[in-house]
């Protein structure tokens, strides 16, 4: 069966792509930002995920302000990079899993969250700058298909915290009724603090951002209850982006292995948080459904042993994390 081995929380600030696409990864003001993720990309490399759910928010560039879904599964077979004013940002087209990705939204609207199925859709930023800050800047192909997941946090009202926590836990249950053995590795984009336009444009606040990663890792049903005007207060307009972490976070066990984290101010006007969360082998083991799904002794093993090199790198990166 398919499993989720992790989760990654990571930022999507535009600016980060800009500098990467324009050579400027080494300058100074940049070297800080992409530092971050040295480390997370090594991590990936070692995980290996066969498929990406990457929960993130289109800004106006693939839904309008006519037509706005809470919650759009991409099941097709690939999703080009959107032209966000300049071009459509020189990275590979996305590549889908339709079939999971049609698995998922059947076993989660059986279970009661409609989402909105999306056949044909461009990715932006939302999508493409977490992508690069896991994976690198490959040239020609993404290392793994994706299956976009986008969440309304642009036009009132927003899916609540709780709301998008109980959809992570649906994902989880759709993605372990999938009988292929795929390890899948969930992100949830956006944040942290920022506000982008109006008197308070700039608005970073680091100590509620750090309470956010704290309570993410060890208490994240504390957070399914702050409400949107919090998020709005505390993190800015923008800052309420960070709901969709949410998503990522209810995907995993209740009981997770923070293996690192990382937080910066700032890029743009933006705080930049990134985290990595690892399922443990005991819950992931305990959850698999018995006898459900064909999986030949083979496949089992390489998923097992690619799951312990992961949790190796995972290790290792914890000894040295950056907080
Ligand atoms: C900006 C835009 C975003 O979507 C975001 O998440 C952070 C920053 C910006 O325009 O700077
Ligand atoms: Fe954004």
């Amino acid at each position: 069966m398919a499993r989720i081995i992790a989760g990654v929380g990571s930022s999507h600030v535009p600016a980060i792509g800009a500098a990467l696409d324009n050579g400027k990864t080494e300058e100074p003001y940049w070297k800080r930002v992409f530092s971050g993720f040295e480390k997370s990309k090594q991590w990936m490399a070692q995980a290996k995920p066969d498929v990406a759910i990457v929960v993130y928010n289109d800004h106006a560039s693939a839904f309008s302000v006519e037509m706005i879904p809470t919650f759009a599964l991409g099941c097709a077979a690939e999703f080009p990079p959107a032209d966000e004013g300049w071009g459509p940002r020189p990275v590979p087209v996305v590549k889908g899993h339709p079939a999971l990705a049609a698995h998922i939204a059947q076993s989660v609207i059986l279970d009661e969250f409609d989402l909105t199925i999306v056949n044909k859709m461009e990715v932006d930023h939302g999508l493409t700058v977490p992508m690069n800050l896991l994976f690198g800047q490959p040239k020609d192909a993404w290392p793994c298909p994706v299956i976009p997941l986008a969440v309304n946090v642009v036009m009132y009202p927003p899916p609540t915290g709780h709301r998008c926590y109980m959809l992570g836990k649906a994902l989880r249950k759709a993605v372990e009724s999938y009988p292929e053995d795929l390890n899948v590795v969930i992100f949830g984009t956006g944040g942290l603090s920022h506000q982008i336009s109006g008197p308070r444009a700039g608005l970073i606040n680091s100590k509620w951002d750090k309470s956010f990663l704290d309570n993410l890792t060890r208490d994240p049903k504390k957070l399914t209850r702050i409400p949107h005007i919090e998020y709005m207060r505390e993190a800015g307009a923008e800052g309420i982006e960070m709901v969709m972490w949410l998503i990522m976070r209810g995907a995993l066990d209740d009981k997770v292995d923070e293996v690192y984290r990382f937080y910066t101010v700032p890029a743009s006007n933006t705080a930049v948080g990134h985290i990595i969360l690892e399922n443990r082998r005991k819950a992931a083991g305990k959850s698999r459904p018995a006898g459900r799904g064909k999986t030949t002794s083979k496949s089992k093993a390489a998923g097992r042993s690619r799951q312990a090199a992961a949790r190796k790198a995972a290790h290792r990166i914890a000894s040295k994390g950056t907080r």
